[in-house]
């Protein structure tokens, strides 16, 4: 008789969003198939056990916003800059970092080849496809424009034929950004189609005065990129699209939330009872204004490293203010926001700023090292045009696991729904990811087993440490008090005691479905005379 199981996790100290206790996970076929005290010593037989030695064992890492292999061409349709890793090495780092599943973005841009999401989904998959992943992957699409045809026609069959139910929405960068018009018709049509609407929300008009303010006073250094967006233009940006969606009733939710204004509005319309969810990212509170400005001066590019929107806010108050609205709900979800660009590379941190300088056409840019710092200076590096984005998905669970887990700041059970049970959740791939479910329709065998805490030595971080295509991290020789020990992706040992042990096409494409946590609320206003109900009628 063929064995109950493939693979038996004892001595676990297994946690979900609701639950933890000491127990024993089998797996069958990559699905949990039974959580038990312990299991008869006939079933273990010829079975691979690992042992947890009383650690966590949770659902694996579920990251819902990763950048890989983006096209971020510079030029009039993009934002500038190369993304540094693919499907490849970005899922490695991942895997590495504990987490099993990700959710990237394919992007509409507006140059007319770019029209159909449908060509635009196609094409990126092509890219997955063309490496291969490490962990589970699906994608968000990102819609930069409100044609009526496109929404109506391919909404419904991103849906249907790639279970892609989510978008994203862009409130500033000058090539993505939609006014508030624009914004309304595709939320409607988001709406319609039941598909999430994400928000990248600052005011992009705030940013763009303030930019040419600081520029005028020569404050080009990266440094001044986090001025250029101080916390009202979240704060003001979050309010008007929570307005536009309280208009016409549809659920939001707001990415990279990294301001405590920026999470007073959404605590708000969520004690309103309006369906508005928030994500929030390490870098809000593993960032501070000390790291933004760690290499400061007038002509140092290296604060370039430090550079992403929203930047971390200004001070501890705010931290700790974010950190209550993580604890007490106000955030749905925790994303690393991994997007990655080198730092050494004439197409990553530099590229937008090469790019830019006229004085430097006919240059040749292939430039590294000292070459490039040399070229930096010149132009001094100005913010403006350096691409916006820091590298994480690895380190996202183990940065959380020190600062706020071991600490006693949030419970095991927290720490797995923000990491992994929300995110699933809100994207429709609950309860196959996000949990260890082994009742129909049961869950994939998705699984962190971190270290035990008496026997792992904290270690300071540093980049080599890391798998991603980044030469650098921001967290650099940060303290780490714990790490993955083991990832398992639908019951295969990918990742074990710092080492990588799956294979890059062992991920697969997940199709997902409509947002599973609770839309609608009895207290959300129903009355035509001040919310747009009508329009669904
Ligand atoms: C990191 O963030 C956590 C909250 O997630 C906080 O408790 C901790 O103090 C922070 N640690 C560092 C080194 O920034
Ligand atoms: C969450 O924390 C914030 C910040 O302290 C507080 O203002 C808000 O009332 C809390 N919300 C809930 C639902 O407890
Ligand atoms: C990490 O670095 C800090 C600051 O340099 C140092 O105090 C600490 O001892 C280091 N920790 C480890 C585990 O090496």
């Amino acid at each position: 008789m063929a064995p109950r199981f493939d693979l038996v996790i004892v001595n676990g100290t297994v946690v979900t969003a609701s639950d933890i206790s000491t127990c024993c996970v089998g797996i069958k076929d990559g699905k949990i198939k039974a959580l038990a005290y312990a299991f008869d010593q006939d079933e273990l037989e010829g079975v691979e056990i690992i042992d947890a030695e009383g650690a966590y064992v949770m659902p694996g890492g579920v990251d819902a916003h990763v950048h890989l292999c983006q096209d971020l061409k510079t030029g009039p349709h993009g934002l500038g800059g190369e993304c540094a890793d693919n499907f490849d090495t970005g899922s490695r780092s991942a895997v590495a970092g504990g987490t099993t599943t990700i959710i990237t973005f394919a992007t509409q841009t507006r140059a007319e080849e770019d029209r159909s999401l449908i060509k635009v989904v196609e094409a990126y998959n092509a890219r997955a496809e063309s490496t291969g992943s490490y962990v589970d992957y699906g994608f968000h699409i990102i819609i930069v424009r409100n044609d009526a045809d496109i929404l109506e026609n391919e909404l419904p069959v991103l849906i249907k034929d790639w279970g892609i139910s989510s978008c994203k929405l862009f409130l500033t960068y000058e090539t993505q950004r939609l006014t508030d018009s624009q914004l309304l018709d595709v939320m409607f049509a988001a709406r319609k189609h039941s598909i999430t609407t994400m928000i990248h929300a600052e005011n992009g008009d705030m940013i763009g005065w303030l930019t040419d303010k600081l520029e005028a006073k020569g404050m080009v250094a990266p440094y001044y990129h986090a001025l250029s967006r101080p916390p009202i233009a979240e704060g003001e940006a979050t309010n008007r699209a929570i307005s536009l969606a309280t208009l016409i009733q549809n659920p939001i939710l707001f990415v990279h939330v990294g301001s405590a204004l920026g999470a007073a509005n959404v605590r708000r319309a969520q004690t309103m009872g309006l369906p508005v969810y928030a994500e929030t990212c390490p870098q809000y509170f593993n960032l501070t204004w000390d790291d933004l400005k760690r290499f400061h001066s007038p002509t140092c590019f290296e604060n370039s490293k430090m550079i992403c929107s929203p930047p971390p806010p200004p001070d501890t108050n705010d931290h700790e203010d974010l950190f209550v609205s993580l604890q007490n709900g106000t955030f749905t979800i925790y994303s690393s926001d991994h997007c990655p660009f080198r730092y050494d590379h004439p197409h990553g941190k530099p590229s937008g700023v090469l790019e830019h300088t006229p004085s430097m056409e006919g240059e040749n840019h292939d430039c590294h090292g000292e070459e490039l710092q040399d070229l930096l200076l010149r132009k001094n590096g100005a913010f403006r045009h350096v691409p916006n984005g820091i590298p994480g998905v690895e380190t996202r669970l183990s940065l959380l696991y020190t600062g706020a887990l071991q600490t006693g700041r949030i419970t095991p059970q927290k720490f797995v729904e923000l990491t992994s049970t929300n995110p699933a959740k809100l994207y429709g791939l609950y309860p196959k990811k996000g949990a260890l479910m082994n009742l129909q329709p049961g869950s994939d065998a998705d699984i962190v087993i971190w270290h035990p805490e008496k026997s792992f030595k904290p270690f300071n971080l540093t980049n080599s440490m890391l798998h991603h295509n980044v030469d650098y991290t921001p967290y650099e020789g940060k303290e780490f008090t714990n790490w993955p020990r083991y990832t398992i992706l639908r019951g295969k040992v990918m990742w074990a005691n710092g080492e990588l042990k799956g294979k890059l096409r062992d991920g697969q494409y997940v199709k997902r479905g409509p947002n599973q946590l609770k839309k609608d609320s009895p207290r959300m206003d129903k009355d035509p005379r001040r919310v747009a109900t009508w329009l669904y009628e």
